[in-house]
């Protein structure tokens, strides 16, 4: 008998996406998966790719909680809360793959998401979970914050820098590309096929919702206020983003130095990869994987640092990181489930 496991959302891309992972997880048992709009019906007639290999029928959002020991809720933001304070009157583990626990400000909640935080409680025993940064501050916790997309594969590229002070704080400017899937399941005109294949445009340029929660992280990293200028694009395919950082360096450093900083502080970490000197990094070899691939790279006329950071948007920007603290707070190996080799095309 493995860890009873369960999905509110089961459904979206990213809650299908920890369906897909979770039947490969050794210790997991997925005892439900829960849909409002397809209550009653078997997963796998709407994902019919799970055909012959999970035909489980979607409950309640009520249900999943009641069968599972960890529940995983991948909703649209403002609604996680009422979950999760029904998972701490169960005691039981709850992680938001959403954006209602990542923000420490409510201020900042309220400005860029147009909500409020109802019981400040729930928010006070929650943890931002982004593991390589505060996996001592996730253990023992049952109320976890999934990071973002974009914001996993920024906090990683640019944490050796920014806590070795190596960058001005103020001269940051992050170009990032994600595929479609980081939309979401419902149907939209940007996201229409004619109108995003062989397509390629900026968004939300400056205005995307991340924006804080990457200054929440860089600000802790530093030490200090960190601002950024954020400028995601959508990219014509499914899965993966590339984050390209640009940095104005404050200290006299080598190339060959930045990687050593950076291989040194992620020697331990099985999930970030530091690219060959002369590589950069590539969606391609980060697919269906948990991996943060991290390349670096020195414009010396411009005293510029330039990371490159690419993660698969569903799984170390979801659903694998999500599994990936399931793991931290169970007492279970963390990569248990998250060994999967990317595939070479
Ligand atoms: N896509 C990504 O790359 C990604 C990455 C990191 C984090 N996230 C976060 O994960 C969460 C889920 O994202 P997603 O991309 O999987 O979204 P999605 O494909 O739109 O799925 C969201 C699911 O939530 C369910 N839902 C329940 N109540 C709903 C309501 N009132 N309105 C609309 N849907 C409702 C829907 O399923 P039913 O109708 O069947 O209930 C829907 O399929 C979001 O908070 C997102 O920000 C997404």
């Amino acid at each position: 008998m493995g860890i009873k496991v369960g999905i509110i959302g089961a459904t979206g891309y990213a809650g299908v996406e920890l369906v897909r992972l979770l039947l490969n997880h050794p210790q997991a048992e997925l005892a439900a998966v829960g849909s409002v709009s397809f209550e009653g019906k078997p997963i796998s007639e709407i994902y019919p790719n799970l055909a012959g290999i999970f035909e489980a029928v979607l409950t309640s959002d009520e249900q999943v909680i009641e069968k599972s020991e960890v529940i995983f809720a991948s909703l649209p933001h403002g609604l996680s809360e009422k979950y999760a304070a029904s998972c701490a009157e169960q005691g039981k583990v709850f992680i938001d793959l959403g954006a209602d626990f990542r923000l420490w400000a409510e201020e900042d909640y309220k400005q860029w998401y147009g909500l409020e935080y109802h019981d400040l409680t729930l928010h006070q025993n929650a943890v931002y979970a982004l593991p390589e940064l505060y996996r001592e501050q996730i253990k023992g916790k049952t109320i976890l914050g999934n990071p973002g997309c974009y914001p996993t594969s920024i906090g990683l590229g640019l944490y050796p820098a920014l806590k070795s002070g190596l960058l001005d704080t103020k001269s940051i400017i992050i170009d990032a590309k994600s595929g479609v899937t980081g939309a979401g399941r419902g149907l939209s005109q940007t996201t229409h096929y004619p109108d995003c294949n062989e397509a390629f445009s900026p968004y939300k340029i400056a205005d995307h919702r991340h924006t804080p929660e990457i200054e929440q992280t860089l600000g802790d990293i530093a030490g200090e206020r960190v601002t950024v200028t954020f400028v995601p694009h959508l990219l014509p395919v499914n899965r993966g983003i590339v984050s390209t950082i640009y940095g104005t360096l404050k200290k006299d450093i080598t190339l060959d130095e930045v990687f050593d900083l950076y291989k040194s502080t992620y020697k331990e970490e099985q999930f970030v990869r530091i690219c060959p000197k002369g590589t950069a990094a590539n969606l391609k070899n980060v697919r269906l994987s948990n991996y943060c691939d991290i390349s670096l790279h020195l414009d010396e006329r411009t005293n510029r640092l330039i990371v490159v950071s690419a993660i698969d948007n569903m799984g170390k920007g979801a659903a694998g990181q999500a599994i990936q603290n399931m793991n931290i707070v169970c007492g279970l190996s963390e990569n248990t489930g998250l060994n999967s080799v990317p595939p070479c095309f």
